[in-house]
């Protein structure tokens, strides 16, 4: 399923159409760096590393979102939908554990807030349609907080409910049946037969949606691809970092954490290209802390860094499409909260998605210490109408806790450069649910406008100033490089 819009005109693209005309900001003077805080990079431009999805950054709604059903009114708000609308093209991925205990049952009466609801959808176009009653809008979200807790307390309920299984698997534990890999493939082949046989004929399959590579579930993925693996798409799997309930604040900037993810990665190619050489590889839900987040950390700038790390070696290493966990529900993960506000990693991600090409290159840090200060490559998004084909877009996350002054290759060094530097903002500090882009506090201009994402030049020739613990995206303009032609 994809989320709602499509390529062209639209209110947010527009925005971004006019906010580039508007005065040119003045140039910063360039700056030299202290030796000790400037860091040479190295590009590599010759080929792209890989091409991923223009829906590469795409995101989740938990199916315990419908725990009760009313609440899937929700997804009517017209705020949520003008934020959904700015990461479009996205994949809206509807799953999670409540999935496999969801009856649909077309005879039930319908509670008056999804009666509600569908009368709002009168258009046939559901990114056409009309938003709920402002009074159920509110209603629900008064009832929200409780029903928050409903359904958390069901999900770490389902989680320690029983571990000392030898085979664990999450159906096994939740509903008391087990289906091993093999079974699993066998199933996903029938219903291939069976969408083929109706008009669901060009349904894509993707499966099997499967943890971490540990011994388990690396058992799992091998029987699943051998028997199953033909009729898949992509192959999906799930990964977070640390677990919600004790995740501190350090377990967010910490370099040796963010780099646990790729031996993950490495491990889930490993046993694809040993079963089914070529198959894409698909993050189908991601996020920082599993158990629906770490209270005061997943919601805030700290969480960026998790966030931005993995969307960069996600591309890097080449997974097509990763799928944030989650743009709106219960827990500290969302990208937008109970009130239907933005918070940092919705920021990130649209900013991501307005400057980040699909065409994957290779940057790197000179020297020995890279691993607290991250950059990535890609070609620049040339939907984006500032920029066109040729420019390059650097990202970089700086876990020092001194400014960093990155310099660009000699080939780069004297072409203009946009920079877009996210900083947190108020007293709260890195645990802030709100940044700021280029010293300007990023929030909605109203329910149906995103705010413009302004650009700060650099003088050509600047060293790019990353302060500590900080992140940002660095546009190199007319780099005229031949892979993003
Ligand atoms: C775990 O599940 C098994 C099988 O359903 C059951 O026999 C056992 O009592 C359960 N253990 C706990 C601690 O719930
Ligand atoms: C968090 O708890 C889990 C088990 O509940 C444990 O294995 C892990 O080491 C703990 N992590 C930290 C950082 O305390
Ligand atoms: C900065 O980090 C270094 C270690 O990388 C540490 O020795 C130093 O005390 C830190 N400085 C501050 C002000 O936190």
């Amino acid at each position: 399923m994809r989320a709602c819009g499509r390529p062209g005109p639209r209110p947010a693209l527009l925005l971004l159409l006019l906010a580039p005309l508007g005065p040119c900001a003045p140039g910063t003077p360039a700056t030299v760096a202290p030796a000790g805080d400037a860091a040479e990079l190295a590009f590599s431009t010759e080929r792209p590393l890989h091409v991923v999805s223009p829906a590469f950054l795409s995101f989740t709604i938990d199916a315990n979102l419908a725990t009760d059903p009313r609440f899937f009114t929700f997804l009517g708000s017209s705020k949520l939908r003008t934020l959904a609308r700015g990461l479009s093209p996205a994949y809206l991925r509807f799953g999670g554990n409540k999935a496999d205990f969801l009856i649909f049952d077309p005879e039930k009466e319908p509670a008056f807030e999804e009666r509600s609801y569908w009368l709002s959808q009168v258009n046939q176009d559901i990114c056409k349609s009309g938003s709920i009653p402002s009074d159920v809008e509110k209603k629900l979200r008064l009832e929200w907080p409780f029903q928050e807790q409903v359904v958390l307390r069901e999900q770490y309920r389902k989680k320690f409910k029983n571990s000392t299984y030898s085979k664990p698997n999450g159906f096994q534990r939740k509903a008391g049946i087990f289906i091993d890999g093999r079974q699993l493939g066998e199933d996903f082949i029938e219903l291939h037969k069976l969408l083929g046989k109706y008009a669901y004929k060009n349904a894509k399959l993707y499966g099997p949606d499967i943890g971490q590579p540990r011994r388990k579930t690396v058992e799992m993925l091998e029987s699943f691809l051998k028997t199953g693996g033909e009729v898949i798409d992509s192959v999906t799997w799930h990964h977070y970092y640390v677990n919600g309930r004790n995740a501190t604040k350090e377990d967010f900037l910490n370099p040796d954490i963010l780099d646990t993810f790729i031996s993950s990665v490495q491990k889930t190619f490993q046993i694809v290209e040993e079963t089914r050489p070529h198959k894409k590889v698909w993050l189908g839900e991601t996020s920082s802390a599993f158990g629906g987040g770490a209270p005061l950390l997943s919601n805030t700038f700290a969480a960026g860094f998790m966030w931005l790390d993995k969307l960069g070696l996600s591309a890097r290493m080449g997974i097509e499409v990763v799928m944030r966990q989650v743009l709106f529900g219960a827990g500290n993960y969302h990208l937008v909260d109970e009130n239907f506000e933005p918070l940092p990693d919705y920021w990130l991600s649209l900013l991501f998605k307005k400057l980040v090409g699909n065409n994957v290159l290779m940057a790197s840090v000179k020297g020995p210490d890279r691993s607290k200060l991250r950059v990535y490559l890609h070609c620049t998004n040339v939907n984006h109408p500032r920029y066109k084909g040729g420019d390059l877009t650097l990202y970089a996350l700086n876990l020092h806790n001194v400014t960093k002054h990155l310099q660009l290759p000699h080939h780069f060094f004297n072409k203009q450069v946009d920079k877009y530097l996210i900083k947190p903002s108020g007293p709260d500090g890195l645990l802030s649910k709100s940044v700021q882009l280029n010293d300007q506090i990023l929030k909605m201009v109203d329910e149906q406008t995103l705010p413009p994402l302004t650009e700060k030049p650099l003088h050509p020739g600047s060293s790019l100033g990353l302060p500590p613990f900080s992140y940002g995206f660095f546009v190199i303009r007319n780099a005229k490089v031949a892979a993003c032609i």
